[in-house]
């Protein structure tokens, strides 16, 4: 038997234009997009008369189910796809880190783990060391297994940082086999020094992982990455930009022409650190993350940077830990898991801070939030657009509704929630997934 729909009335939003029109879909595929589609009896009809159609949500940067600083987020395939799909967002891109350093076996244990699934989902690569077997390694995930995206870590010096001529050799691997590197850029030798700074000072709370490692050492380092692409003649995605300071440096190597993307992520789009850093433990810890949330400035600097397309999409870096883990660095906020959430949240917040203030249309939501992603990625246009052919990952909402995020009402398995209390003016979400 087959499943067909027909979405009546709404305003189909895609990247390049909106339109009036009907979606008519059969078995998760899109068939046609016009109006006043006829059909016969058989098709479920939903009425979107004054209400937007869109593809659904793509989120670039997840950790779903990650081992990372002694622990696992606390959010898996399961519940961290709940959570998306709540958001409408009906697919992300999760980071595989490798299985004692091999990129095979990194791989088959996310398979795994991802076997929870409840939408679609897509891999990035982390690389974690260099040496002949990776580099053997990155040829099988990109002919083999489909993985076309490989994250160098220039910070977390001791675990995952990789030093400047193993960067080199990786952006000349990736540009060998067509692939895209991207880079968390900070500069993690200097970050290490000023973790000790603030131990020596006393500073041991989470204000003090926010001071350790200010917005200059993640300019250097995307400025150091950026003149490195360069120098080896590949593109290069930086990912979760935080600061002005590595946003203008992005901004300069595109205006030179360089190929450069960088992915602000809604932390430090709609977050600053003023009042941030309550002396309750708990209250400061769920903010931790890296590169940290910045002094209030940087966030309307993003927004800003994204509007006129220095930055080109959003992710989340979703990446939960609840209190009790958290408070693994209750005496020395280096042991605090770094990570904030932002897979449900996204959606909404990106549109309360761009559409409903005016810095973007409508339109480019839908590129920011969904399109531009599957273009970088390689999934679009059966990702990423409503067009005939593509899969029928459909959001439907109201533009006139609002949203209240609250600890106890999220889907994700966290115990807080960096957004906690915040309402906005969009959006309710009505989904329509054909996961099988
Ligand atoms: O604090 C963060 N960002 N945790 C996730 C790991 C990473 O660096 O993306
Ligand atoms: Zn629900
Ligand atoms: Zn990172
Ligand atoms: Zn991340």
């Amino acid at each position: 038997s087959s499943s067909k729909l027909l979405i009546k009335g709404g305003t189909v939003l895609n990247a390049h234009q909106q339109e009036v029109a009907d979606v008519y879909v059969e078995d998760g595929i899109i068939v046609a997009v016009k109006p006043n589609i006829k059909v016969d009896e058989d098709v479920t009809l939903l009425d979107a008369t004054g209400k937007y159609v869109m593809p659904g949500g793509i989120d670039p940067h997840t950790h779903l189910a990650m081992e990372f600083m002694g622990t696992e987020t606390i959010d898996d395939f399961f519940s961290g796809q709940a959570a998306a799909l709540a958001g409408g967002t009906t697919m992300h891109i999760d980071f595989v880190i490798p299985v004692n350093g091999s990129l095979v076996a990194g791989f088959e244990a996310y398979k795994k783990k991802a076997k929870k699934s409840c939408m679609n989902y897509g891999f990035h690569m982390a690389i974690t060391k260099w040496d002949e077997s990776v580099s053997r390694e990155m040829e099988i995930m990109v002919k083999e297994k489909g993985i076309n995206s490989f994250k160098f870590f220039m910070a977390y010096k001791g675990s995952l940082m990789i030093s400047d001529e193993l960067l080199l050799q990786g952006l000349e691997r990736c540009k060998s086999l067509g692939a895209l590197a991207m880079v968390h850029a900070e500069n993690g030798d200097a970050v290490f020094e000023g973790q000790k700074r603030m131990i020596d000072l006393g500073i041991t709370g989470p204000e003090g992982h926010a001071l350790s490692r200010p917005p200059v050492l993640e300019g250097e380092a995307t400025a150091r990455a950026i003149r490195l692409a360069k120098f080896v003649n590949t593109p290069l995605y930086v990912v979760h930009v935080m600061s002005i300071d590595a946003m203008e440096e992005i901004a300069r190597a595109r205006k030179s022409g360089q190929k450069v993307i960088g992915e602000p992520v809604v932390s430090g789009l709609v977050l600053n650190d003023s009042g941030l850093w309550d002396p309750d433990f708990v209250t400061a810890a769920k903010y931790v993350m890296s590169p940290p949330i910045r002094e209030s400035g940087h966030d309307k600097a993003l927004q800003a940077a994204l509007s006129t397309g220095v930055l080109q999409l959003v992710g989340t870096d979703h990446c939960t830990f609840n209190s009790t883990q958290k408070a693994f660095g209750i005496d020395d906020f280096r042991k605090i898991p770094n990570g904030v959430n932002g897979i449900e949240e996204r959606m909404h917040l990106v549109w309360d801070t761009m559409v409903e203030s005016g810095q973007i249309s409508v339109t480019d939501f839908v590129r920011i939030t969904s399109t531009e992603c599957a273009r970088i990625f390689n999934i679009y246009p059966r990702k990423g657009a409503i067009l005939v052919g593509s899969d029928a990952d459909i959001i439907i909402f109201n533009p006139n509704s609002s949203f209240e995020i609250s600890a106890s009402m999220h889907h994700s398995r966290t115990d807080t929630n960096v957004y906690d209390g915040r309402k906005g003016k969009v959006m309710s979400i009505f989904l329509f997934v054909p996961y099988a």
